[in-house]
């Protein structure tokens, strides 16, 4: 049996990673609208990979006994005006969801829920993953994504980036 404040800011967990996923396909539409199809398919992918982390949250809750309740998920509202905005924004907002991660990781160890502890590692290690990746994203935008030669390799490198379902993440 989960403590109801932790299992109430899992379920609130699963709106945000939800967001997450609405956030960055959004951000695929702007790409995709600039006619940048590598951006805008790292973005599908990080879309695809955000909601795997809801579904794995809401399957934790069930596994645990726990009624999943959904809440509307906003609306991505940001405006862009340059292609160096979005990755700024992605790597700002991971930074916002490893906060919240270290909240529940917190109120956990301060409740000895050792379980939802070690639920929770996977998701400090991929925020990890997930800030360097989006660092490095703004870091190559400001070396090489001034000029159309620099852009248009940078687009041919996240094109190819690949979807791989998350298998390994936790299902306790
Ligand atoms: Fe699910 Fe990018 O945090």
């Amino acid at each position: 049996m989960l403590n109801k404040k932790i299992s109430d800011m899992l379920n609130d967990q699963i709106n945000k990673e939800l967001y997450s996923a609405y956030l960055y396909l959004d951000f695929a539409n702007y790409y995709a609208d600039e006619g940048l199809d590598g951006f805008a398919h790292w973005y599908e992918v990080q879309a695809q990979e955000e909601r795997d982390h809801a579904f794995m949250i809401r399957r934790y809750l069930i596994n645990n006994g726990v009624r999943v309740h959904f809440e509307a998920v906003a609306k991505p509202d940001k405006v862009f005006h340059a292609h160096l905005e979005p990755l700024e924004a992605g790597y700002a907002h991971e930074q916002y969801v490893t906060s919240l991660i270290t909240d529940i990781y917190h109120e956990a160890s301060a409740q000895k829920d050792y379980r939802t502890m070690q639920f929770l590692d996977w998701f400090i290690k991929e925020q990890g993953e997930e800030e360097t990746n989006a660092d490095d994203m703004v870091k190559k935008m400001k070396l090489f994504g001034h000029d159309a030669k620099g852009l248009y390799a940078l687009n041919q490198e996240l094109a190819a980036r690949v979807y791989a379902p998350s298998t390994t993440g936790p299902a306790m």
